[in-house]
This record gives C-alpha cells, structure tokens and sequence, in this order.
C-alpha cells in the first residue's frame, strides 16, 4: 500500500510539473479546435467617437475627460469608428479575424438612460452587426464597457445605487430584443472588479470617488465600503439581465451570456505557508469577489472575514439568482505579480479591499513595463502566467467555458509600425492558450485588445495597443497595419505557423524596439 502510495506521489509530481511545462514551440490555427475563435475587439467609448453625434448624450468617460483628466485629452473622435466602421469591418475581413468583440455605449442608445430608443444609435449598432455577419465575423457584444450615462449618475449616483439593475436590465432588454436575433455572445459587463476599485477605491477614473489614504483629488467617497457596494450592484445587475435572456429569449435566439473579469495571476514570492495563503487571498478578492457569488452564489469566505459588514450579503434569493448566471466567463489578462503576507496592514487604519487582503505585491523582474492602470509598477513576466491562471479557473471553477477577452500590449511612444515585440508577446500567451486546451481547460476564443488604436484610458493616445495604427492626429484618422497585423492575418488565413524559440530572447528584442 505504501508502495503505490508512494508511486502515486511521484507521478502526481512529475503530472504537475510536466504539464506545466509542456508547450508546443511550433503552432498553427489548425492546432486549435475549429469551433474555436480568434479575434479582436474595442469598447464603444473607446473607438466610436461621435460623442455629441445623432442623439448620443454624453457618458461619466465624457465628463470626466472633459474635465481634463486624462491630460486634456478626450475621446470626442477616439479612433472615429462610427464613421469609419465599415472600412473597419473590411480590414477585420482581410486580416482573417473570426470574431470581433465590441459593446454598446449604453448613453449611444438609450441618451436618458432609460426609456426612449435612440433610432440612430440603434441604426449604428444593426448597421455594425449586419456588416460584420456580411463578412462572416461572429459579433460578441459586451452590453456596458465603462461608458455610464452622466444622466443616470448624476439621479442617482451610477452603480452606487441598486436603482442601476433596473435601468441595466432595460438596456439589456433592448440590446437582446433588437440584436439578439444576429448576436449570439452576450457579455454583460466589462471587468466589474476593476472598475469598482478604480472609480470607486483609488478614484482615478470616472466618478473619482475615494477616501483617504487610498487615493487623492476625490470629489467625496469611501474606499472601505463603496468597491464593495457598487460591484454587489454589478452581480445583482449582472445576473438580472442573464435571467431575463434565460427566461425571454434563450430559447429562441440560441446565444450564451457571460460576464467578463479583469484577471491577474498571482504568484507567492517565497515558498512560506503565509505567502500561499496571501496568493490565494489575491486570488479571491480579484477573481472570486465575482466568480465566486456567479459560480457558486456567495462571497469567498477569506473576504467575508476579512472585510466583514462592509461586504454586502446576498438575500437566498439573491444568491439562488446569481448562482450559475453565466453559460460562459470572459477574461481579460494583461499580467502577473507576486504575493508576499502583511500581516502589518490592519495597523494603518480604516481598511480598503486591497488592504483587506492582507498582502503586498511585488512586480515580475527582467521585462517591459506595460501600461497598466493598476499597480503602476506592474511588469509582464512569463508566458506561463496565463496557463497558470486558466488552470486554476478549470480547477476551483468547475472547467466553466472560457473567453480570453483581452490580451495585448500597449505601447508608448515606442509604437512603430515594426511592432515586432507585440507579436512576441501575443505569440506566448496564445501559445499559454493552446497548452491549456491541451491540458484540458475549456478555452473558446482569444480576442487581441486592440484591433485599430483606440483611446487608452488614463493616457488618451498615447499609448496604444492596435495591430492597426490609427493617425490621430490626421483629419482622416487613416488606418495603416503594423506588422501585428500581418503576422495575425499570416496565422489565421495562410496557415503560417507561430514558432517560440526562447522566451528571454524574445523579450530582450522586444526591448530594444
Ligand atoms: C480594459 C480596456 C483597456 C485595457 C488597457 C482593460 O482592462 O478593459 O478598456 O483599454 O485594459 O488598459
């Protein structure tokens, strides 16, 4: 007995290390299922432009960059794609792109917020969909990326309040009544976790709401319970939409409806008992604050104790609505960190969520910074991080299927055409992917952030992350392909393989671009 114990042990150790790191260094499109997608995507507020155009009224993204917040620069025009999505949708064609992720600028269609239909912003997104189903492009249309209505924020203060599920629920009601019968991937929300902790933690996007110590410059707030508060709101809303869609249209339109998730793989920084379980606490309060309460209808346990009354609690009907409201996840995975215990952080006062987890982050060593919006120190490391983070999803999440949503780099003024060192990195995490699938994590598609150039958050236009240039600062926003975007097209249309020779390697040219 104790012997095949013992023989166990060793394959079980050889089973985990071999297969992480088992990885294919040559790979073509043929290597992955074929129902499986590769695309690429934007956000409404992001590259339509048009703010102020055909009855759009503007959103909290509007306001704030108005405001001079993201250092004069504004989105009025980003990449112009309301006028210029036709081309667009012609370039997604010729690069081979099989399905192109996009979402509705909830002010676009509904300007009130609620109530009457905006017959133009309903033209643009049926005219949009139309032409990409024209050329065979699956569309996957995420309901709310970032884009509040000011309208709704300022009656009722946005996704602080519960009022916000009914006015999501219409939006959604008319997104899956008037597109619902050519959009079979619904997503119902962009990155909730990172979003609440941004806007409503630190403040440095749009309402600017945080309290001291946890950020500066906010117009009120507070750190320690609103992230908490206004992400229960998502869930709620989140899983109001799903129902309604499960209830009212599955079954006629065929479509599946998730939720996407910022993700960050997390790695201990030494081999302790303290800081695994610092990394796992990590890993509950950024993926499981919304996976958790989707999957499996509660909060983990690490930040029911952690934060305590802060944290809002599902009703037993709540939590029986909200458990198992996803036919699929989406993620969006940009890099890893490492985790180290700190016990000390209760000392420093009232408490926030990310000093509720009782940890400190330190950035991977030895690879380009990427521009992130959180923590600003945050480095890309290895490839591997990705295969790490979709295995753990397959084991504590039960193998749900899986969108890669997001994943690219954005570069600085270093952008150039010969955007090699993007490719590099594309290549490592899609090859993470395939390892995956091998590995048996239900992945279905691979979306590259961001098709055209767009505008980037917190740094307007420069930082850019297109496999399309777009010149912004031309009357034509004209769009000119990076070598990104040949490598993408050579791989899905002519069967060109994808070689990985040697991470370091790969970085260290990526560098010196
Ligand atoms: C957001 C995008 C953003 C990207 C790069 C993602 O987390 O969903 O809107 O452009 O990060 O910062």
């Amino acid at each position: 007995m104790a012997k095949v114990a013992a023989w166990l042990m060793v394959f079980l150790f050889f089973w985990e290390h071999y297969s992480s790191v088992v990885c294919l260094s040559e790979f073509t499109r043929d290597d992955f299922p074929a129902d499986f997608v590769f695309g690429a995507g934007t956000s409404a507020f992001q590259y339509e432009g048009a703010w102020a155009e055909d009855g759009k009224s503007p959103s909290i993204w509007d306001t704030f960059t108005h405001e001079g917040w993201v250092g004069g620069r504004t989105a009025d025009m980003a990449s112009d794609g309301y006028h210029k999505y036709k081309g667009d949708i012609k370039l997604m064609s010729d690069t081979g792109l099989e399905a192109y992720r996009l979402s509705i600028s909830w002010p676009r269609l509904l300007p009130n917020g609620r109530g009457a239909v905006n017959p133009k912003g309903l033209m643009y997104y049926n005219n949009v969909i139309d032409e990409l189903i024209k050329h065979g492009i699956q569309p996957h249309v995420t309901l709310h990326h970032l884009d509040v209505p000011q309208v709704l924020q300022d009656e009722y203060g946005g996704w602080l309040s519960p009022k916000i599920i009914d006015d999501f629920k219409e939006l959604a009601d008319v997104c899956f009544k008037e597109f619902g019968d050519r959009v079979s991937y619904w997503t119902t929300m962009n990155e909730p976790n990172i979003n609440s902790l941004a806007s409503f933690d630190y403040g440095f996007f749009p309402p600017r709401r945080c309290s001291h110590p946890y950020g500066a410059n906010c117009s009120g707030g507070n750190s320690a319970v609103e992230p908490y508060i206004t992400v229960h709101n998502y869930i709620l809303a989140h899983s109001a939409a799903a129902e309604l869609y499960r209830k009212k249209y599955q079954t006629i339109q065929k479509g599946q409806i998730g939720i996407n998730i910022y993700t960050i793989w997390f790695t201990p920084l030494t081999n302790s008992t303290e800081d695994a379980m610092a990394t796992k606490r990590a890993l509950d309060f950024i993926l499981g604050w919304i996976l958790n309460p989707i999957l499996f209808g509660e909060y983990p346990d690490s930040m029911k104790k952690n934060a305590g009354s802060r944290l809002p609690f599902f009703s037993y009907l709540e939590s029986q609505r909200v458990k198992g409201s996803c036919d699929f996840i989406g993620i969006n995975y940009y890099f890893a960190l490492y985790v180290a215990d700190d016990p000390v952080i209760d000392k420093i006062g009232p408490r926030d969520s990310s000093s509720d987890m009782f940890a400190k982050f330190t950035a991977y060593k030895n690879v380009p910074p990427v521009s992130r919006i959180l923590p600003p120190t945050a480095l890309i490391n290895d490839f591997e991080s990705l295969w790490k983070l979709l295995n753990y999803l397959k084991k504590t999440y039960r193998n749900p299927p899986i969108f890669v949503h997001e994943n690219g780099y954005g570069f600085g003024v270093i952008d150039t055409m010969n955007d090699v060192g993007r490719t590099y990195f594309l290549s490592g995490f899609i090859r993470s992917v395939l390892d995956s699938i091998r590995n048996g994590v239900d992945v279905r598609g691979y979306f590259i952030w961001t098709f055209v150039d767009a505008f980037e958050l917190l740094s307007g236009y420069s930082t850019r992350f297109g496999l399309y240039h777009v010149n912004f600062e031309g009357s034509g926003h004209e769009r000119t392909p990076k070598f990104s975007a040949y490598w993408y097209h050579n791989f899905l249309k002519n069967g060109t393989s994808i070689k990985i020779e040697n991470n370091g390697k790969q970085w260290e040219s990526a560098r010196s671009e």
